[in-house]
């Protein structure tokens, strides 16, 4: 890997209708399982989905859970159905899901308030190996796309994919082969987000 991939990654939210290969898959978690962890912990759990059934499953739960929380922000019932379809036709479409989960088990306890540094570390160290599947599928020329959508409704996840208490969904990363080459959102300026010697 060179910084050529950190420039050429870019989210992609359109796939070819192909299958991905499971030891496709396997090269991308093998990259996230390189990614440093607080305390070598390695709080990281991936939940590999191909089911179609699984996926359909998936996304009828969780679109209850977002119908509801639309109809709290008065969002207008067309909008609520526009953004269900896509939402249930980009998880039933998806050539493969990888479902990065932290363990909550794997941090150091205190029984204070180091207790929250440390879940916020198994937060931090998950994200860090979900960037290293971006990376390693850039260099693979598959395109992910990563949706927030568990952090929303995780009891729907808990529920379909049978998750033990302990572990929380982070993400769905969506794997597939890009459909798309889109222009990469611009960056913020370096001289805007530097701050020598402090703010
Ligand atoms: C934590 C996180 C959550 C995201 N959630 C979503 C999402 O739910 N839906 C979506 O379309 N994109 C999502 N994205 C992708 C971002 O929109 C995207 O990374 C951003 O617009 C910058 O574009 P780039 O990835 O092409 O550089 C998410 C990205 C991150 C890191």
């Amino acid at each position: 890997m060179d910084f050529d991939s950190i420039k050429k990654r870019k989210t992609i939210r359109k796939f070819k209708n192909l299958p991905i290969k499971r030891e496709y898959i396997f090269c991308l978690i093998e990259a996230a399982t390189e990614a440093p962890s607080a305390h070598n912990f390695q709080p990281w759990e991936f939940i590999l989905i191909d089911s179609k059934n699984i996926k359909e499953k998936l996304s009828a739960k969780m679109a209850i859970t977002w119908i509801k929380n639309l109809k709290k922000d008065n969002i207008p019932e067309s909008e609520i159905i526009k953004r269900i379809n896509l939402s249930k036709e980009r998880i039933n479409n998806a050539p493969f899901i990888i479902v990065p989960c932290f363990d909550t088990k794997k941090v150091e306890k205190y029984d204070d308030e180091r207790d929250n540094a440390e879940f916020i570390m198994g937060i931090q160290s998950v994200s860090l190996a979900s960037q290293n599947i971006l990376l390693r599928a850039t260099e693979m020329k598959l395109g992910v796309l990563w949706l927030c959508a568990p952090l929303f409704c995780p009891e729907d996840l808990r529920e379909v994919l049978k998750i033990p208490l302990n572990i929380l969904p982070q993400a769905m990363l969506i794997v597939g082969i890009p459909d798309e080459d889109p222009i990469k959102p611009n960056r913020r300026n370096l001289k805007d987000v530097i701050h020598y010697n402090g703010w």
